[in-house]
Order: structure tokens, then sequence, then C-alpha cells
């Protein structure tokens, strides 16, 4: 029921939602040391995403074929501050790296809003990345506010997909000092540690983050 609750929660307060899709958002090739996953990988990883194309949450399925384990969504010259966010992902013992994880992550723009007319739903801060041989994820971005409604705290949403797990949410990040945030937002266990992240602003002054994961049970 929480996959549920999650889901109208996460969009009922959202004031416009583009309903055409339109060619996908892909993460940028800034990263030019990573090397792009074999197209036998992102095959089997698409076909563990969920295929229902009216799923309000998801979207491994639309991995690009340059999926690499660090990615950046935003574009030079966009409003909002700088955000990047690192992590790795354990298996369940939460000890053990994880490679070859799929996350697909999307999240509002500075105006609490996703999609726009002709946009796709999750809107343009969206994308993909896969876990490299140590678990390694990060991605670049601005960081998100809340929605107009302000009944949601700022939040990233993230998927996770693996060569043997379905397509499956974990809990948001969330970012501390938030004033929205409440204690059920604490309380967050999809995922595994601290889904309430603390941002520190770095020389260059780009807020950072660190958003670990451990896989659950499937
Ligand atoms: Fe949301």
């Amino acid at each position: 029921m929480k996959k549920l609750i999650q889901t109208r929660r996460d969009f009922l307060g959202t004031a416009a939602l583009g309903a055409a899709l339109v060619p996908l958002v892909s993460a940028c090739q800034f990263d030019t040391v990573a090397e792009s996953a074999p197209k036998d990988k992102l095959d089997i990883l698409r076909a563990n995403g969920v295929q229902d194309p009216d799923c309000e949450w998801c979207g491994a399925r639309d991995v690009p074929d340059d999926v690499r384990w660090k990615a950046r969504l935003h574009k030079d010259g966009d409003a909002g501050e700088r955000l990047l966010v690192e992590g790795t992902v354990y298996k369940e013992d939460g000890l053990t790296p994880a490679p070859d994880i799929l996350i697909y992550f999307y999240h509002t723009d500075t105006e609490g809003l996703y999609g726009r007319r002709d946009q796709h739903r999750h809107g343009r801060y969206r994308g993909w990345v896969l876990t490299d041989k140590n678990g390694k994820y990060g991605f670049y971005t601005i960081k998100p506010e809340p929605y107009p409604s302000r009944n949601n705290p700022s939040h990233v949403h993230m998927t996770v997909t693996g060569l043997k797990r379905k397509e499956d949410w974990a809990d948001s990040i969330l970012f501390e000092g938030d004033p929205l945030l409440n204690d059920r937002d604490y309380s967050a266990k999809k995922g595994g540690f601290k889904n309430v992240i603390e941002l520190k602003k770095d020389a260059e002054g780009i807020l950072r983050g660190t958003r670990n994961l451990r896989l659950w049970p499937v």
C-alpha cells in the first residue's frame, strides 16, 4: 500500500504534468572515463523494468544506450542551485558493493513542477546511472523545489533495477533542513541507510550529499 500512497502523494500535488511523450532526455556523456554498458546487459535491465506505459513512477525500460555510472541532468545556464549526489549501492548485507544496478531518478524543477506541455511526465530533470564495479554512482543536477502546494518536502525519486531484480522504487532523497520534513520522512527504510541527506557546499559552490542504498530482498 505504501507504494500507492507514495504515488498519490507525489502526483496529486503536481500542477502541470505533460501528457505527450517526447524523445527521452539522456544523461549527458560528461564522463569520458567510464564506458557505457554493453547492450546485452542493458537489454536485460530494460526487460526488468516496469513495462506498463501508464506507470507513474518508473523509467528503467527507457534507459538510453549511453548510461554510465555518473550522469548530469542539468544544462549550462539552468536556474537553481547546483547539486551533486553520490553514493554506493550495497547488496542485502549492507556491506558488499552491488555493481550493475540501474538507478532511474527524477525530480521537480525550480518551480516545483515536473513535465510541462510537451515534456515527459517526469519533466526535464530525469536520468539513469548504472553502478560501477564498486557499486558507486553519482549525478549532477539542480536542487529541486517543493510542489507549489508545498505539501511535500523537496525530493528526488529513485527506482532500482538489477540483472536479477525487477524495477522497484526506493525511498526518495530528501534534504536535511527542509522545513517541510516530518517524522514519516525520517522513518523511511526502503533502500536502507539515510535518505534524508545533509548537503555541504564545496569550493565550486556545488551542494554535495551522499545517498547510499542497501538492496532489499526480492
Ligand atoms: Fe514527486
